[in-house]
């Protein structure tokens, strides 16, 4: 298996992401850090030790960065639909701060430990500026973030993740990581379908919640849920399930309306190195690995 590091902000499709990889025979996640995002740091380490709890797997948790590098934090959710339907944890986190935590872990492992980041990249960018070396270091890196074709999520042009630190997302897509973006272009297209969640909910474990959240009738405010980070997650076990083309990306930091948004550059001028930007995916298969899964017994 896969050694990975997993980075998170708590969300709901955070836990289904956790589940899956904690259920994957393809990964084996060696510690997790908590950023700020869907809920603050703080909550998101809670909800995931709750999360690594039921699944009775012991991962050390690590609690990050709790606001942007150069901003205050802003959260878009107020809910924390994770938190409420599973309760707190008994386990704490580790004393260690995320990014000190990856950090750590990478270099015991040169070349190997594949970063899964499911929320803002704050803690990676903080790893990177005290390491530069960083993106030699580690293995495969897998973002969930950026939108490049159709609207963005938290704006008309941005992706949350990265419009949530931009300047930590510019610092890390141009740093040379092998890195590979799944963004909403892709994780748009894979949207559960009523027998997906009907599967999920035979679960004994409380995921039937989810899938009650999940399935809820979507409204102006609430589109229905894409499996983001769940479609990250299997990218990071089964990379043939998107296909990518391979240019240098930038990330819009000036003030405005733009902020955030994720720019392919494949003029050359920049100089920036590559990163894979996940253009197409097998839905159908993807959902299909996705629920096998997570609903271990299913086949
Ligand atoms: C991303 O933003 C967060 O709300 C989700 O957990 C996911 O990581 C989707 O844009
Ligand atoms: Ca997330």
């Amino acid at each position: 298996p896969v050694p990975v590091l997993v980075d998170t902000d708590g969300g709901l499709d955070d836990a289904l992401a956790l589940v899956f990889l904690t259920r994957s025979p393809a990964v084996d996640v060696v510690a997790i850090g908590s950023v700020h995002g869907n809920v603050p740091a703080e909550a998101a380490a809670r909800n995931t030790l709750r999360v690594l709890e039921l699944l009775e797997t012991e991962v050390p948790v690590a609690q990050g960065a709790t606001a942007p590098l150069t901003r205050e934090v802003h959260y878009r959710h107020p809910e924390d639909p994770v938190g409420r339907l599973l309760g707190p944890p008994a386990a704490k986190p580790v004393g260690e701060p995320a990014a000190a935590q990856l950090l750590r872990h990478v270099r015991a492992r040169p070349g190997e430990l594949a970063l899964l980041m499911l929320g803002p990249l704050t803690n990676l960018a903080l790893a990177l500026q005290r390491e530069p070396r960083l993106p030699g270091l580690a293995g495969r890196v897998v973002v969930m973030g950026g939108v490049f074709t159709g609207d963005g999520s938290v704006s008309a042009v941005a992706e949350t993740n990265i419009w949530s630190d931009p300047e930590a997302a510019d610092q890390v897509l141009t740093a040379g990581f092998d890195l590979t973006l799944v963004g909403l272009d892709v994780t748009r297209q894979v949207q559960p379908t009523t027998g997906w969640l009907t599967a999920l909910a035979q679960d004994p474990l409380p995921w039937g919640g989810f899938a009650k959240l999940l399935a809820a009738a979507p409204t102006d405010q609430r589109p229905p849920m894409p499996l983001h980070d769940p479609l990250a997650a299997a990218v990071l076990a089964r990379p043939d399930l998107v296909s990518c083309r391979t240019t240098p990306v930038r990330v819009e930091l000036a003030e405005g309306a733009a902020r955030g948004r994720t720019r392919a550059d494949s003029s050359g001028r920049g100089g920036q190195p590559a990163v894979q930007v996940a253009e197409d995916v097998h839905v159908e298969q993807a959902l299909d690995v996705l629920i096998e899964g997570l609903v271990p017994g299913l086949r």
